[in-house]
């Protein structure tokens, strides 16, 4: 039986989609269920609630990267393992977040991760309730993940990340970038070019716009949509 791997954008500490995906699907526990940041479910202290309930609706394994909104604190306290030959944090048994510049093979694929945005509502939020400085990523992991992604750009399937490159967002947002020293928009598209002129790189997909769009044939902006992997399948349930 095909082992299946799903990718969805944004959820918010949301539940109803995964239940969407798992009354309309036969479910099997080896499905895996990533998810591009803002997934939401380490917010507070009462996050193992979150969790169990992920395990509950889901019978495979999820794996989100961070996006901006999360509690980043909380996240990067959490127990580091190895899943799939990159670091992780262990959530729970099946749950995972996939840490900024990590490689996962997964089912005969490689993914390269890289979480982390800077919020646009960061002014209206409170300091370590409501916001945490490290979601936005800092030069060393930058540098980090640059190496990862030049050492291995020819064996890269996938790419999930939470921000857009700079180059899709003229199609998604009419507002401007504003020029105060946030780079990470640049820097993907440097990286998104790096890896078109590899074969083997299939598709990036990123969270965050909230919108679900093709950019180009090999990015894809993903948010309501669950989509699988290697196929052109993709569901939406709002
Ligand atoms: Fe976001």
């Amino acid at each position: 039986m095909t082992k299946r791997v799903f990718v969805t954008g944004d959820k918010h500490r949301t539940f109803v989609p995964l239940f969407g995906l798992a009354e309309k699907n036969e479910l099997r526990d080896t499905d895996i269920l990533l998810i591009a940041g803002d997934a939401g479910y380490v917010w507070d202290e009462s996050y193992i609630y979150d969790i169990n309930s992920l395990q509950q609706i889901f019978p495979g394994t999820v794996a989100f990267i961070d996006g901006n909104h999360e509690n980043h604190e909380l996240l990067n306290s959490m127990e580091v393992s190895m899943w799939n030959g990159g670091k992780v944090h262990k959530l729970g048994e099946r749950v995972f977040h996939l840490m900024r510049g990590e490689i996962y093979s997964i089912y005969g694929n490689n993914f390269f991760t890289f979480g982390g945005a800077r919020s646009v509502d960061k002014d209206r939020r409170k300091d370590g309730v409501s916001w945490w400085k490290e979601e936005e990523p800092t030069n060393s992991e930058i540098e980090y993940g640059k190496e990862r992604l030049l050492n291995y750009a020819d064996k890269i399937d996938y790419v999930i990340t939470h921000e857009t490159p700079l180059s899709a967002r003229k199609h998604i947002s009419r507002q401007k970038p504003i020029d105060d020293g946030y780079t990470l928009p640049q820097v993907f598209d440097d990286w998104y070019s790096i890896l078109t002129k590899s074969e083997r790189f299939k598709k990036w997909y990123f969270g965050h716009m909230h919108v679900d769009k093709e950019i180009t044939n090999k990015l894809y902006g993903i948010h309501n949509d669950i989509r699988l992997i290697d196929t052109e399948t993709s569901m939406r349930w709002i």
